[in-house]
C-alpha cells in the first residue's frame, strides 16, 4: 500500500537488534513510511526490545506508559513492541499495556509490513512469535525462526560506512543466567555465500567497515556439499572483497576460538586484532554454576595460543557480578582475572534473574542488590586501571582512524563549522579505541592518521597527521607505536557501561 506515514523507531540491546531495526524500517520504506525522529508526530511508535536484563525490560514499559495518552488522542497510532521482550513475554504484554497494536518475536521480523497492514484495514491487534524452544522438536522450532536479511537501510546503520552483517541467529550454549537461546532460537549459520554478498553489496554502496555478528559468532559452521565453511573462511572472503578497509567480528565463545581462526586474524590484513571473547567470571566454581562450559584454566589456555600467535592482540570481555551465590572469595577473582589478563575493557553486568533460565529456575537469586552494585563498582574501577595502563601505551604512536563524527560534545553543542571550519571529531583506531581530535567535517567517513598525544581510560586524544586534502585509504595496521586491537561495537562502548549493567 501507498501512504506517507511516519514511523518512530526505538532500539535498545545489542547490534543484532540494531541490524534487526534496520531490516524492518527498509521493509516499511518500500511499503511508503518515512522515518521521524520525534515521537510526537509519529502514525506508528515501534519499540525494539532486549530481555538480557530485567532494566532494559522495565524501561519498556515506561515508555509504554508514556505512550498511552498520545495513543488515547490519535487511536489509528499504531504501537509495537518488537524483539526479544515480545517473545518473552507475548500476550502479557498486551495484559500490561493493552494499548499496543504491534507484538512481533524476533523470529518474525519480516512479517512487520503485512501485519502493519492489517492493523491499518482494521483487522485489530496482531501478534507473531515464534515457538517456544520447548514446543515442538527442534526442526520446527528452527522453521519458526526465520532468519530475516534481505533488505538494508544506510540510514538506519551506526554510520553509512559502517555495517553489521548477520553470520547467525539464536544460540545454542545455554548459559544458565541467559534468555538469549530461549528469545532468539536455535542457532542457525547463514550460508557463507549470501554473508559475502551482501558485505560486496554493502561495499558497493559505500561501506568501509564490516561487523560480522552472531551471538556466539565463531561458532559459526556451515556444511554443504562435504565441505564445511568456518568464521575463518568468511573471514577470508571478506578480506577479498575491493574497497572493504575494516572487518571485525563479534561475540566470540572461549571453547571455540579454534588455532585456524586465530591463524586468519593474524594473517588477514583487514582483519582487526582485537577479540571480544567474554569470560563472565574468574571463579572456576561459578562459572560452573553459570553453565559457562569452561575453567579458568582452559580460558587461559585460549589466551596463550591467541597472544603466541598475535602478541598484541587486545582482548575484551563481559563479566557478570552477584551471580547466584557469588562469595566475596570468587568476587574477588573476577578481579584478579581482570588484572592478570589486562582486558581492554570490559561490559560489566550486575546479575539480574531471567525467567525462562536454569538459573532462575534452580538457583537463588541471593546476593543483594547493594553487594552487587558494590562489586559493579570495584570490578569497574579495576578495568578503568588496567584500561588506563592500556590506553597509556598508544600516546606517542600513530594510528589509521576512520573518521565516524561529531565527538558527543560537539554534538551536544550542535557545532556547526561548515566543511572546512574545525570541529571535534571521534573516530577509531584499527583497534577499535576511540580517538577524538579536531578536524574538518569533511573527513567524516575517510581514513587519517593521528598522532595520539594523551589518553585516558576510554579514549585516546590526538592531532592529525595527514595532509587533510589527501586522507589516506586503510593501509595495514600502522605499525608505529604498540598494534593492539580491540573490537568494541558502537553499541557497547565503555561510556554506556554505566547505562547498560
Ligand atoms: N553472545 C551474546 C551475549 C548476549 S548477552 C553477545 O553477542 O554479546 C550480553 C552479555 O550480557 C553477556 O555476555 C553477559 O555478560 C550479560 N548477561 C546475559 N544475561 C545476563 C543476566 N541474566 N544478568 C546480567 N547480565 C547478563
Ligand atoms: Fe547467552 Fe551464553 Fe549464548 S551468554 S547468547 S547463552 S553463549
Amino acid at each position: 500500500m501507498s501512504s506517507s506515514k511516519r514511523l518512530f523507531i526505538e532500539t535498545v540491546g545489542c547490534q543484532m537488534n540494531v541490524l534487526d531495526s534496520e531490516l524492518v524500517v527498509a521493509a516499511l520504506r518500500r511499503q511508503g513510511w518515512d522515518m521521524t525522529s520525534t515521537m510526537a508526530d509519529a502514525d506508528a511508535i515501534f519499540f525494539n526490545t532486549c530481555s538480557v536484563r530485567q532494566h532494559a525490560e522495565d524501561k519498556i514499559y515506561s515508555a509504554l506508559g508514556r505512550v498511552r495518552k498520545q495513543k488515547q488522542k490519535s487511536p489509528e497510532l499504531i504501537v509495537g513492541v518488537l524483539g526479544c521482550m515480545a517473545q518473552k513475554d507475548q500476550e502479557m504484554i498486551r495484559a500490561r499495556a493493552p494499548w499496543v497494536d504491534l507484538v512481533v518475536g524476533p523470529g518474525q521480523l519480516h512479517k512487520v509490513p503485512s501485519l502493519v497492514d492489517l492493523i491499518q484495514t482494521g483487522s485489530g491487534p496482531q501478534l507473531e512469535v515464534s515457538l517456544d524452544r520447548k514446543s515442538g522438536s527442534r526442526l520446527e522450532v528452527v522453521d519458526s525462526f526465520e532468519s530475516y536479511d534481505p533488505d538494508r537501510d544506510a540510514t538506519m546503520r551506526p554510520t553509512p560506512f559502517q555495517a553489521f552483517v548477520r553470520t547467525q541467529t539464536g544460540c545454542d550454549k545455554f548459559c544458565a543466567f541467559c534468555v538469549v537461546p530461549r528469545v532468539r532460537g536455535p542457532e542457525q549459520a547463514r550460508p557463507p555465500h549470501a554473508i559475502i554478498a551482501e558485505a560486496e553489496k554493502l561495499v558497493a554502496e559505500g561501506c568501509r567497515e564490516i561487523t560480522l555478528i552472531g551471538q556466539t559468532v565463531n561458532s559459526y559452521r556451515w556444511s554443504d556439499g562435504g565441505k564445511t565453511s568456518r568464521l575463518s573462511d568468511l573471514l577470508l572472503g571478506l578480506n577479498a572483497i575491493d574497497g572493504l578497509d575494516r572487518i571485525k567480528f563479534v561475540t566470540n565463545y572461549p571453547r571455540d576460538m579454534t588455532t585456524d581462526l586465530i591463524d586468519a586474524v593474524r594473517d588477514l590484513p583487514k582483519v582487526s586484532h582485537s577479540i571480544h571473547v567474554p569470560a563472565q567470571h574468574g571463579s572456576d566454581d561459578v562459572l560452573k554454576r553459570m553453565k559457562r562450559g569452561y575453567t579458568i584454566g582452559q580460558y587461559m589456555e585460549m589466551l596463550g595460543r591467541l597472544r603466541e600467535a598475535i602478541p598484541h592482540a587486545a582482548v575484551s570481555s563481559d563479566f557478570i557480578v552477584g551471580f547466584c551465590g557469588e562469595t566475596e572469595e570468587e568476587f574477588a577473582l573476577s578481579v584478579e582475572l581482570t588484572k592478570t589478563v589486562k582486558f581492554k575493557n570490559s561490559f560489566i553486568f550486575k546479575y539480574s534473574p531471567r525467567p525462562g533460565t536454569k538459573a532462575f529456575d534452580r538457583q537463588v537469586d541471593d546476593v543483594p542488590e547493594s553487594v552487587k552494585k558494590e562489586r559493579n563498582r570495584l570490578l569497574q574501577e579495576a578495568q578503568a586501571v588496567v584500561s588506563l595502563e592500556g590506553n597509556r601505551r598508544f600516546v606517542g604512536s600513530r594510528q589509521q582512524v576512520l573518521v565516524e563524527g561529531l565527538s558527543t560534545r560537539d554534538e551536544r553543542q550542535a557545532v556547526d563549522p561548515g566543511p572546512d571550519g574545525l570541529a571535534q571529531l571521534t573516530g577509531r583506531t584499527m583497534c577499535d579505541r576511540i580517538v577524538v581530535f579536531d578536524a574538518p567535517l569533511r573527513l567524516i567517513g575517510r581514513m587519517v592518521d593521528v598522532d595520539i598525544i594523551s589518553a585516558g581510560a576510554w579514549s585516546l586524544a590526538g592531532d592529525v597527521a595527514d595532509d587533510l586534502a589527501n586522507a589516506v585509504p586503510l593501509d595495514r595496521l600502522e605499525q608505529s607505536g604498540p598494534t593492539v586491537h580491540q573490537i568494541q561495537v558502537p553499541s557497547q562502548s565503555p561510556p554506556q557501561i554505566a547505562q547498560r549493567s
